[in-house]
């Protein structure tokens, strides 16, 4: 079978289409100047061939984040994870097969590139059961693979470097397409962009580029000249699985759109401040000691923004404003939603994605589908959930110390992390191995143990085990403890999961 998906027309009018199958042998190189269209084209071809396989993109400015609405992949904000939690969460979105998008929006170069390249290496290095095709999407692949060295350290540029030549060079054996868009070609490290096979090249001003497209296409350098003309979304292309000679082409409209649009011109205000110097020059606020990104998680806030976002989505759906108790009892009902999806036989154990879906169908049915968390949050409750924490814990203010705390560790912890305070908070016994490796979705004693290690290692909490085996854990700062728990108890042996 081969699957061409349809990226536009050709300047002649005729659907100009890429065929999918070859693409993932040959891999696909984009050139153009900033604003030329590379992303756009990516996103078209993200969504045409988004049925038909797996896919992930490495995203530096968060432009593709809403791919996930639509299309259901899963945005990894990297600032939030460590690297270790991004190469797990590479090789598990390969055994999952789960398309995501790798958010690196707010971090510095260096810290885009370490993730960046965790990220590729758990892709990169899954056993051979799971080498099924997939698309490796890099915007700004420069960023990644850069020509010479920059201003980042030796060690980050060779981390990066390494990932995007094993994905451009080794990749294809594991499944793997690698698909790079690039302002700037003479900034790309030769290496990586020698892998490509098929290019589409974009509006192209600097000489030095022109030259260095010319010599991948095999063009004089004078036909190259014409790359100054292209429009913005017109592409020149070549390769198998674009077309064997040169061939103009227009991108065709994408169903999503980044999610900051072009800045435009718009008139300053009329009205003149009343003092700029004052207002511009004021002191700035005071530095707070450590910067929170995000807010404790209450969940009522989150349910209002969640329902504002759904009401913006779809107009036709504006009720009137709701009171604080009906929204507490549709947060009730919502929480039962979820404790119902969780009640079936080995809901621990599935992919978010699909005990999502299951999730909004269920709250569709309920008749709340105007208060359905978006998939972020869901995740949360989640953790939350198995964890053994209600909602009914938002408002108590030992429980934002405690979230302020737990949001030190990786998200995938944080549950873990909660559900251990709340035993400490009440005086329960220690969670069982088997009780921590359910709250992390895993199997795996081992890991659990692991997982306890690495809080007792970021200072949160202590472990102690007792003369006969029982474990105490004690949180830092907050001196609760739990009682001592054996901890290979059976799972049902403890009464702490209120799930
Ligand atoms: N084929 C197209 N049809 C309609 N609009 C387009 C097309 N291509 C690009 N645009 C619009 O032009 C603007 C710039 O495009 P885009 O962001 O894709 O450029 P870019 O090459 O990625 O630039 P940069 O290198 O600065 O990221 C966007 O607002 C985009 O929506
Ligand atoms: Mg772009």
């Amino acid at each position: 079978m081969t699957v061409a998906i349809e990226m536009g027309h050709t300047t002649a009018g005729a659907p100009a289409a890429l065929d999918l199958e070859e693409l993932l042998a040959t891999r696909l190189l984009v050139q153009g100047n900033s604003g030329s269209g590379k992303s756009h084209l990516l996103r078209r071809l993200l969504e045409q061939s988004a049925p038909w396989v797996q896919q992930t993109i490495i995203d530096p400015e968060g432009d593709f984040v809403s791919l996930g609405d639509r299309f259901g992949h899963l945005v990894i904000d990297a600032e939030e994870h460590t690297e270790r939690g991004l190469q797990s969460a590479g090789e598990r979105a390969r055994i999952h097969r789960v398309s995501t998008v790798l958010n690196l929006e707010g971090l510095d170069a260096e810290n885009q590139m370490r993730r960046a390249a965790a990220f590729l290496g758990g892709l990169f290095e899954v056993a051979r059961d799971h080498w099924y095709p997939m698309l490796v999407v890099v915007d700004e692949a420069q960023l990644f693979a850069p020509a010479v060295a920059g201003e980042v350290s030796d060690e980050a540029r060779k981390l990066s470097l390494g990932a995007m030549t094993n994905l451009m060079c080794r990749g294809r054996k594991r499944g793997l397409a690698g698909i790079i868009a690039t302002q700037r070609l003479a900034k790309l490290a030769k290496n990586v962009a020698a892998e490509a096979s098929n290019f589409l090249m974009g509006r192209t001003f600097l000489d030095i580029d022109m030259a260095r497209a010319a010599d991948l296409l095999g063009m004089e350098r004078r036909q190259a000249e014409a790359f100054r003309d292209l429009e913005r979304g017109q592409f020149m292309a070549l390769g198998p699985a674009l077309s064997r000679r040169p061939l103009g082409l227009r991108i065709g409209p994408t169903e999503t759109s980044p999610r900051n649009g072009t800045p435009r011109l718009m008139p300053l205000p009329e009205a003149a401040l009343e003092d700029a110097r004052a207002i511009i020059l004021a002191a700035p606020p005071p530095e707070t000691v450590r910067p929170q990104r995000r807010s404790s998680p209450d969940l009522l806030d989150q349910l209002m923004a969640a329902k504002s976002a759904a009401l913006e989505i779809r107009p036709e759906a504006v009720e009137p404003p709701i009171s604080a108790e009906d929204l507490a009892e549709r947060r009730e009902r919502v929480d039962r939603v979820l404790r119902a999806v969780l009640a079936q036989p080995d809901a621990g154990f599935r992919v978010i994605g699909v005990l999502y879906q299951e999730f909004v169908v269920r709250c569709r049915i309920e008749g709340l589908a105007s208060v359905v968390p978006d998939l972020p949050e869901f995740r949360r409750m989640l953790t939350r959930a198995r964890a053994g924490l209600g909602s009914d814990m938002a408002g108590d203010d030992a429980w934002q110390d405690v979230s302020v705390r737990a949001s030190l560790l990786p998200e995938d912890m944080q549950g873990v992390f909660m559900m251990i305070a709340r035993a400490a908070k009440e005086g329960w016994p220690c969670p069982s191995d088997a009780a921590i490796a359910r709250a992390y979705g895993s199997h795996s004693l081992r890991r659990a143990r692991r997982l306890l290690t690495y809080i007792e290692e970021q200072g949160l909490i202590v472990c102690q085990l007792d003369g006969v085996g029982r474990r105490t854990v004690t949180l830092v700062e907050l001196a609760w403890a739990t009682a001592p728990g054996d901890p290979n108890a059976e799972e049902a042996e403890q009464g702490s999961l209120a799930v």
